[in-house]
């Protein structure tokens, strides 16, 4: 039998991990639902999630991973046959994200050659929602530029440079976080950002609603890359001596405070250049740039940052991609170059009228109410993901059972201090937490697209 490759070190593990989870879910999602979502009434629902709900599953998710050292179909099948559901979910999961995620990384691509050209010097709110209005409603190019981003995450996996990629990690992340801290503290300075900043941290309790808890929820999973598999399968190359325990808490540590810094840059500058914080998913393509615009060296520091921002995307649609491939590959035994071809190019296609939906094709809607991009979105985030994150705390709390999971942990000599109060989370909290929220979701999903 082949030996399983493994991390060749912990870092290794964490860069990969980290570089999943920090991506458009953190820079340009968090603060336009953040601002969609009532601001900090979503970000304290958001904390409170994390803290009970997703470093818990995290610690899950790596420990099954790591205990069955297979991918996450395998992972699941293989301490019971009849849970491998879970898995082929997390693998439909990864068509739908990634067919997503690529539309926005196109944008992302053609942001980052329009800055190269120079062409988004202004501060003004019209001019850059117009650009961006424009670009929605030119359905070669965001066909061609969502083509473009599927491409080079398809070559990073087949010619199995992954690994140079999380070597690279090593520099363009920190780098990207020094940049978001660059680009808040010039927007907290902004005349007028006072009200932004108030707006992402104060609380208004009367926003507190179940569909703010639904999607803040669901951006939790999404940011966290948790709920489909992926931290299954990074975390079964990582062998039996690492401490499993402290990577758990590392990952939502970064993730969240990128977030939070992605926020600061976004929300307090839009209150101070007059945008409008409901926008939705343009908020970052038109906020930032005139940021940017009001800063000393802004068009050099705009290129950078939407190259790095690029980074952060692949690094995150590769692990996509390896989850959609690890079935066909490891558990159907198909070649994997072919695999990976073809399961790109159907991930194209599912993604064309993702990227035709804000413009041309804005009203038009295989089933019910939403647009292909909505329906990708709320599908993947609210339900598939939160539906697998269901099923990974019943699997490990119950079926594999939390004792049997501390056992796992504790097994590369650590104490587990806090074993009860985890085994009690995933065992009782967590899946009541999640099915709670989740109820709303299926019935809000179901009158959508009816
Ligand atoms: N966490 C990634 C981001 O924030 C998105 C992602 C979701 C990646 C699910 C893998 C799995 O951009």
């Amino acid at each position: 039998m082949k030996k399983r490759d493994q991390w060749s070190s912990k870092v290794g593990f964490i860069l990969a991990a980290a570089g999943s989870a920090v991506g458009l879910g953190n820079i340009w999602k968090f603060p336009y639902t953040v601002g969609m979502n009532g601001g900090g009434a979503f970000v304290l629902l958001y904390f409170i999630f994390l803290i009970f709900v997703g470093t818990p599953l995290m610690l899950a998710a790596i420990t099954l991973g790591r205990k069955t050292q297979l991918s996450v179909f395998g992972a699941y099948k293989s301490i019971d046959h009849r849970w491998s559901f879970v898995g082929a979910l997390g693998v439909i999961c990864g068509f739908f994200i990634l067919a997503f995620y690529s539309t926005v990384g196109g944008w992302i691509l053609y942001y980052f050659k329009n800055t190269l050209l120079g062409t988004l010097k202004t501060t003004d709110p019209n001019i850059l929602g117009e650009m961006f209005t424009q670009l929605m409603n030119s359905p070669k190019k965001l066909i061609l530029y969502q083509f473009i981003f599927l491409f080079i995450t398809m070559i990073i996996v087949l010619k199995g440079i992954t690994n140079g990629i999380e070597k690279a990690s090593k520099i363009m992340m920190p780098a990207l976080f020094i940049m978001l801290i660059m680009i808040a503290i010039r927007s907290v300075t902004l005349k007028g950002s006072v009200d932004g900043i108030r707006f992402l941290f104060v609380p208004d309790f009367s926003k507190i609603t179940m569909d703010v808890a639904m999607n803040a929820l669901g951006q939790m999973f999404f940011s966290l890359s948790i709920g489909m598999g992926v931290m299954v399968t990074y975390g079964s190359y990582l062998n039996k001596k690492e401490n499993i325990l402290n990577t758990a808490i590392i990952i939502p540590v970064i993730d969240t405070a990128v977030a939070l810094i992605a926020g600061l840059a976004t929300i307090p500058a839009v209150f101070a250049l007059n945008f409008e914080v409901g926008e939705g998913p343009s908020l970052m393509f038109v906020t930032l740039p005139a940021v940017f615009a009001s800063m000393p060296m802004g068009s050099f520091f705009c290129i950078v940052f939407f190259l790095l921002v690029i980074f952060a995307a692949l690094t995150s649609s590769i692990s996509m991609l390896e989850i959609a491939i690890s079935y066909f590959v490891d558990v159907k035994q198909n070649n994997r170059t072919v695999s990976t071809i073809i399961i790109s190019i159907i991930i194209f296609i599912l993604g064309i009228p993702a990227s035709l939906s804000l413009g041309t094709w804005e009203n038009v809607n295989l089933i019910g109410r939403l647009n292909f991009f909505d329906l990708y979105d709320k599908l993947t985030s609210n339900i598939l993901l939160t539906t697998g994150g269901f099923f990974l705390c019943i699997f490990v709390g119950w079926v594999l059972k939390a004792d049997e999971a501390v056992k796992e942990i504790e097994s590369s000599n650590v104490t587990f201090k806090l074993a009860k109060v985890w085994s009690f989370l995933i065992k009782y909290i967590v899946p009541i937490a999640i099915f709670i929220v989740l109820i709303n979701s299926y019935k809000d999903f179901i009158l959508s697209i009816f």
